[in-house]
């Protein structure tokens, strides 16, 4: 029996975990001797960042939960840590299976490798070559420690071959996340307040900022929501609140008309609103490979990305942090100009039967 330890810490994997437990599941059913055990690290704790997560998503309850909370980089890393090794040492798995650039990703391979149990990595090679994101450390130095690669891009292949990683341990299997997203489409949500901020189709946008560049100076934020509240021509713009977002919004002397602020919103009612809207303003990674599959025009306020297929292949264009880009690219969305883009290869929902059907060959099952 291989047992393989499913680590999830933050909203953005949990999205990414569901079908490759579901896929699990299944091969459970057929009799294969796979099973696995899901670690909650606790990274995000708050109903709204987590639990609406699991229950839409279907994932089932988490048989640990290390509950490290809330800190600094390094505290949240070494809580995790010295959580999951305390856990392996009681009781190991054969392999640990990390999802995505988040600091739980990066705590539990460095936890689990010093065991010398394998570690697979879903999401990886992916750079955006900016050392001052903390996601771009937690990328480097998991795959740095991965035995197994899982990747969702032909440049996140070429990344890994550069640095030197054997091609015998690559899998190109496509993207967790566009499971979910292909799967929940039909189940999304109208959100609540649909009526009451008189919504209709094509006639908001939709905007999130969480990144420290954005969020953690309040002369940058009041800066980036004027710009775009001035050059959104009249449409209601709705921000759905990242907690780390919160924090700085309530220093700002703010009164934007058509600005509607939101709590952080459950998944199937937050792709409702995406797959709606007029165009997405953020400065998330993950939401600009949904946007792409959906064909929803997106700008992102960062000036690196780690996914270039969404740019090149899909409907992402970067335009900085610079407040002054707004206003250029607003209009040119606004005269029809935007690009429609096409979906990356391997994104097609089927990417966690990929991903069992390959650890069912390295370990012979
Ligand atoms: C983390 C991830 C980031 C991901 C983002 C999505 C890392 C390095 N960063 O950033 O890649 O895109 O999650 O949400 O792992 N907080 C709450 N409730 C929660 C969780 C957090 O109030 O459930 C507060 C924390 O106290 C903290 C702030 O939100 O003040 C930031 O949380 P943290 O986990 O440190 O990082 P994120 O910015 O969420």
């Amino acid at each position: 029996m291989i047992r393989i330890d499913i680590i999830a810490g933050a909203r953005p994997n949990f999205m990414k975990i569901a079908p490759i437990i579901a896929a699990i599941e299944l091969e459970k059913q057929k009799g294969t001797a796979i099973d696995f055990r899901l670690i909650h690290t606790g990274q995000h704790y708050d109903q709204k960042m987590s639990g609406d997560f699991f229950e839409q998503l279907g994932i089932p309850a988490p048989h640990v939960n290390l509950e490290v909370g809330s800190g600094t980089q390094a505290e949240q890393t070494a809580k995790i840590m010295m959580g999951y090794e305390a856990l392996l040492l009681d009781s190991p798995s054969n392999l640990c299976l990390v999802v995505g650039d988040v600091t739980s990703t990066m705590a539990c391979a460095i936890a689990a490798k010093k065991l010398n149990i394998d570690v697979a990595h879903v999401e990886a090679g992916i750079r955006s070559g900016d050392r001052s994101m903390p996601e771009e450390i937690n990328r480097m130095v998991t795959d740095s420690i991965t035995d197994y690669f899982f990747t969702t891009s032909e440049v996140a292949n070429t990344n890994l071959k550069n640095a030197g990683v054997a091609d015998s341990s690559v899998f190109f299997v496509g993207n967790t996340m566009i499971d979910t997203l292909l799967k929940q489409m039909p189940n999304f949500k109208q959100p609540d307040f649909w009526e009451e901020a008189k919504l209709t189709a094509q006639n908001y946008f939709v905007l999130t900022l969480h990144r420290p560049s954005n969020v953690d100076a309040d002369t940058q934020l009041q800066q980036l929501l004027s710009e775009i509240m001035q050059h959104t021509q009249g449409h209601k713009v709705v921000f759905p609140v990242h907690p780390r977002t919160a924090k700085m919004l309530a220093q700002l002397n703010m009164n934007f008309e058509n600005l509607f602020l939101t709590e952080p919103m459950s998944y199937l009612a937050f792709n409702y609103l995406v797959k709606h809207t007029k165009a997405v303003i953020t400065d998330s990674g993950g939401i600009t490979e949904e946007t792409t599959v959906m064909q929803i025009p997106c700008i992102t306020l960062r000036s690196s990305t780690e996914r270039p297929e969404t740019c090149s292949i899909g409907t992402n264009e970067l335009i900085g942090t610079d407040p002054v880009a707004i206003k250029p690219t607003l209009e040119k969305l606004f005269a029809g100009n935007w690009k429609k883009g096409g979906i990356p290869p391997l994104w097609d929902g089927h990417t966690a039967e990929r991903i069992v059907a390959a650890i069912k060959s390295i370990y012979a099952i």
